[in-house]
């Protein structure tokens, strides 16, 4: 097993129980040695979202996107299944497509070699002096895939255990929201120069409303009255009560007052990341480049049934605007973070009881990459 570089000290004090607990060092951001590894121990090997079903809703429709590396694609097919498969040729590597669109055939620029919307290879010109070659064995690759609460999670590992058992507990405590009937209203696009673990424990605390949303969160609601359960499955829920609890609330199929009132962020690790206030949830769909690049993609999500309202456009007007707003003031505080994290003498610092969130994420993390 390649030898990770962070200490046995340093990994022993993330081990605490969260009272005595510490960050995990520096290193596990920064180091592109780490990186390496949890790639392939982390990225790689556990389920991550890549696109919602609504976003592929005819045959033929297609969302690219990155799993650890491979460049990939969500196809939904002529018989209408949801497919994810690599975007790599199979002739000479060049990838087939890019961006998102509707295609019966994805022909590759290079030579022309065309793949149907399940990835069978039904052309390839010119290869009739090659010998044994044979078309059906030369489809694009397809990658492993569940479809979870209208998220298509994927996952490299042939061996990892399927994903909705593991977040059975995340789903029952969504169960009211009907997460599988969202769709994909607008997406935001942010390129950021952090590793995505900084990304992710900002998303999971609200320890930071105190100084980073002072004026805009803290005065709803208020960190220390944020709360995290208990889990042994790989996922994490911060619900953050509401400061007024009395505030008439507008009636939303399904949900209870509270569920309307609070806001709750949620993580399956390592990176399906949900933040929701009743009828709207935004999908933070993070994609890690490099130890200290992601890009992120905030969809804007709604039930599907309010597309029928008169002012649902204004209502995604304002759902961009907040989320922008709130997401200038982490991308402040992130870059703070990313600049001291590089420090030389920056070392673990000790976590908060309201960061149990971050802590969660940490044992998983260390377990995930062998330590
Ligand atoms: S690389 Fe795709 S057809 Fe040659
Ligand atoms: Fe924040």
């Amino acid at each position: 097993m390649t030898h990770v570089r962070l200490s046995p000290a340093d990994v022993a004090a993330c081990r605490n129980p969260l009272a005595g607990a510490l960050t995990l060092p520096p290193a596990a951001y920064t180091d592109p040695a780490v990186w390496e590894i949890e790639r392939k121990r982390v990225l790689a090997a556990s389920w991550t979202p890549l696109a919602r079903v609504d976003q592929v809703p005819g045959a033929g429709d297609y969302v690219s996107a990155d799993l650890a590396g491979e460049p990939v694609m969500v196809v939904r097919g002529e018989d209408g299944a949801v497919r994810v498969l690599s975007r790599v040729c199979r002739h000479r590597a060049a990838l087939v497509a890019d961006g998102a669109g509707c295609r019966r055939l994805f022909t590759c620029p290079y030579h022309a070699w065309s793949y149907d919307t399940a990835g069978a290879l039904v052309r390839a010109p010119l290869m009739e002096g090659a010998d044994g070659f044979d078309v059906a064995a030369h489809g694009l690759r397809e990658i492993r895939s569940e479809i979870w609460e209208g998220f298509v999670m994927a996952t490299l590992d042939a061996d990892a255990p399927a994903f909705a058992p593991q977040v059975s507990g995340l789903a029952d405590y969504f169960a009211n929201y009907n997460l599988g009937g969202f769709v994909v209203a607008r997406t935001l696009d942010y390129a950021h120069g952090w590793n995505w673990k900084v990304l992710a424990e900002n998303f999971m605390e609200a320890y930071h409303h105190i100084a980073a949303h002072s004026k805009t969160l803290e005065p709803g609601y208020h960190a220390r009255d944020s709360q995290v359960p208990d889990t042994d499955q790989p996922w994490s829920i911060l619900h953050m009560p509401a400061a007024d609890r009395d505030a008439p609330q507008p009636d939303v199929p399904g949900l209870e007052d509270w569920q309307v009132r609070d806001l709750i962020a949620a993580i399956a690790f390592p990176g399906l990341m949900l933040a929701m206030q009743g009828p709207f949830m935004a999908w933070y769909q993070m994609t890690p480049q490099a130890a200290d690049r992601l890009d992120l993609k905030i969809h804007l999500c709604f039930p599907d049934w309010m597309q029928d309202l008169d002012d649902y456009a204004a209502i995604v007007d304002g759902a961009e605007a907040a989320t922008r707003a709130i997401h200038a003031e982490d991308i402040a505080a992130n870059d703070l973070v990313w600049a001291g994290l590089n420090a030389p003498l920056s070392r673990p610092g000790p976590l908060s009881p309201l960061e149990k969130s971050i802590w969660q994420m940490n044992q998983w993390w260390l377990s995930r990459m062998g330590l």
